[in-house]
């Protein structure tokens, strides 16, 4: 949620600026500003919306803008107070000597802006953020040493932030510093970066400093310090980012939903690759750092994370139980915080988050590790706070995702949930040698096939036309494809605003099937051979009985389906434990294609934001 970056040096440092926020945009798009420190004047420039606004905005005050030097943006998902300018960042103090940037949340702000009014301050917006402003300058007041006056000011702040902050008088410098948010340092030649994540500089620099919770960097053109909570100058350990600026482009695509859609099949061989060498070897996760006797014993599994996380969770709790028989239980992180959980250090707690930076299930993992279990983190982004704090990690391996709707992040978690339950299986002894040959052949299959759906997606882009103007929309399932349901649902949620919903079929008769008639298409996943096949071919009969419009997801040939579905969505032909990671994919062309026919914003839609770092 929410961007920032910073940049002090000799390139244009407007464009730095706009072009950083333009790639963090997927973290939150409802207002933008910069502030620029111009000849020893702080100039501050915000526009409400996205992202446009604030550069037809620059456009038109470029001539007041003569030589600068530095400059910090931000690019905001409204937290505290609504989408306006007074709330887009950045803020200042009273005098307007001293601006800043955050992200986060101060727990604390409503009691220290109590007394920061009384003291005399005049505040102009809803922000917590506008706090930590006057609260700074007040400290620089006394001090006249901004970093002086971060350290200060950081021993009355309460919660989370990633904060950048320059003064007037301390031109061509940044204060940078974070706790429980994300805020890493990009090194150049004569020119530095700070940003919240990776996108907004390497297009200028591969080389990074992460900060870690504390750290304050205080950074000019030429040099960086490092200071540690208590002051002390500290070293840094510098990083070279796997990187490539390419990862950040659409390549043709009209969407980067799309784009990374079509990334599926590599990505899932990217997955595979080292870990998955041949059919009759032992599959290879070095990264579980659990030794073997005590995965063995393993009686107890906990996986938490959040939407579309929290299907892939729900796909490896019925694969890890249906492999080994350990008992596995799925929660969302917002519910496992809040209650007493019998979490213990018997138990294996996975986490699983695309960002590794949902705010939901951070809280969530280290409550888990306060009470002594192992924490797994499943996650896309190893440089995560999550993975910071992590036991043992299984990187995803999608490649960075910049659409807010996930989905090849989903795919390749789903891959990563096959391995770890095949691995604890091998190691159980639970699954016979030709079954796990069998798994480990269809699974090497798996990117031809959604090479063969990416294919045909012509006849998914035909029933999204004929279904787009649906108000609500139902996906039904059992089984393992329950989640594919959810998740399918979730997608066209988020991305069309229709009103659909998953739905265990065989609940749809106590209750939601009041809903059906002609107005409500119904999406049923049907994998033949599969145990809930018929179940769910007679769960559909009866929606069709109550005039509703039928789609069949299927690799079945049989004729009869005509009968019932009016249109039949084919994918190819997989053994139903491991059809979650095919029957998804439709769904997601769906989303996409019925979003880009009633032209939302596909990978921007509104309200959400990629990473939610607030509880
Ligand atoms: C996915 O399409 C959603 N935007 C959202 O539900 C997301 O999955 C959720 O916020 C969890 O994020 P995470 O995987 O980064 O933790």
């Amino acid at each position: 949620m929410c961007g920032i970056v910073g940049y002090v040096g000799n390139r244009d440092v407007i464009k730095v600026l706009i072009d950083g926020l333009v790639s963090l945009e997927y973290r939150g798009y409802d207002s933008a500003g910069i502030a620029v420190n111009d000849e020893g004047n702080i100039k501050i420039y915000k526009s409400i919306g996205k992202l446009i606004n604030l550069k037809n905005l620059l456009q038109e005050k470029k001539s007041e803008i003569k030589n600068v030097k530095s400059g910090i943006g931000h690019i905001r998902w409204a937290t505290h107070g609504g989408a306006t300018e007074f709330n887009a960042h950045p803020h200042t103090c009273s005098c307007g000597k001293l601006v800043l940037v955050h992200n986060g949340i101060i727990e604390n702000f409503k009691e220290l802006k109590e007394k920061l009014i009384k003291e005399g301050c005049i505040f102009r917006s809803q922000t917590d953020t506008e706090t930590i402003a006057h609260l700074f300058a007040l400290e620089y007041g006394k001090t006249h040493d901004l970093k002086q006056a971060v350290q200060n000011g950081l021993k009355q702040l309460k919660g989370a932030y990633a904060i950048c902050v320059m003064h007037k008088d301390e031109p061509d410098k940044i204060v940078a510093t974070r706790k429980n948010a994300p805020l890493l340092i990009g090194l150049g030649e004569n020119e530095n970066f700070v940003a919240s994540d990776i996108p907004a500089f390497i297009e200028y620099t591969k080389k990074a400093i992460y900060l870690d919770d504390g750290d304050i960097a205080v950074v000019t053109p030429t040099n960086i310090d490092f200071y540690d909570e208590n002051d002390n100058l500290i070293k840094k350990k510098t990083e070279q980012l796997p990187w490539e600026p390419i990862a950040l482009s659409k390549l043709g695509y009209k969407h980067f939903m799309l784009k990374e859609i079509h990334e599926q099949p590599d990505v899932i061989r990217n997955v595979l690759n080292g870990k998955l060498c041949s059919i009759d070897e032992p599959i290879v996760l070095n990264e579980v750092q659990i030794d073997n006797d005590k995965l063995k014993n393993l009686n107890r599994i906990e996986i938490i994370a959040c939407g579309t996380s929290l299907h892939a969770a729900m796909v490896g709790k019925y694969i890890i139980e249906d492999f080994t028989g350990i008992a596995v239980e799925v929660e969302p992180s917002s519910e496992y915080i809040y209650r007493k959980t019998v979490t213990n250090d018997k138990t294996l707690v996975i986490g699983v988050s695309q960002s590794g930076e949902t705010a939901d299930t951070i809280t969530a993992i280290r409550q888990a590790k306060e009470k002594g279990a192992h924490v797994l983190i499943i996650t896309n982004r190893p440089d995560s706070s999550m993975a910071r704090y992590a036991d043992s990690l299984i990187p995803v391996s999608a490649g960075i995702e910049i659409s807010v709707a996930a989905t090849k992040s989903y795919t390749a978690q789903l891959l990563s949930f096959y391995l770890l339950a095949i691995k604890l299986a091998e190691i159980k002894n639970s699954l016979s040698l030709e079954y796990l040959k069998n798994l480990k052949h269809e699974l090497i299959q798996i990117p031809v096939k959604l090479e063969e759906i990416l294919n045909n997606k012509i006849e998914i882009q035909k029933c999204a036309r004929k279904f787009a103007n649906y108000k609500n929309f139902i996906f039904i399932a059992r089984g393992i494809n329950l989640a594919t349901a959810l998740e399918g649902a979730l997608k066209l949620k988020e991305v069309s605003y229709i009103n659909a919903t998953g739905y265990a079929a065989g609940e749809l008769k106590h209750g939601p099937i009041a809903m059906l008639d002609e107005t409500m298409p119904v999406l049923s996943i049907l994998i033949p051979g599969g145990i809930t096949y018929d179940k769910i071919l007679s769960n559909s009969e009866e929606a069709k009985a109550r005039n509703a419009r039928l789609i069949a997801l299927t690799s079945a040939e049989d004729e009869h389906l005509k009968d019932i579905f009016e249109n039949i969505i084919k994918i190819p032909p997989v053994p139903e434990i491991l059809s979650p990671i095919i029957a998804n994919v439709p769904c997601q062309l769906l989303a996409y294609y019925i979003s880009e026919f009633l032209g939302k914003d596909v990978d921007q839609p509104r309200n959400l934001a990629k990473s939610v770092t607030v509880e």
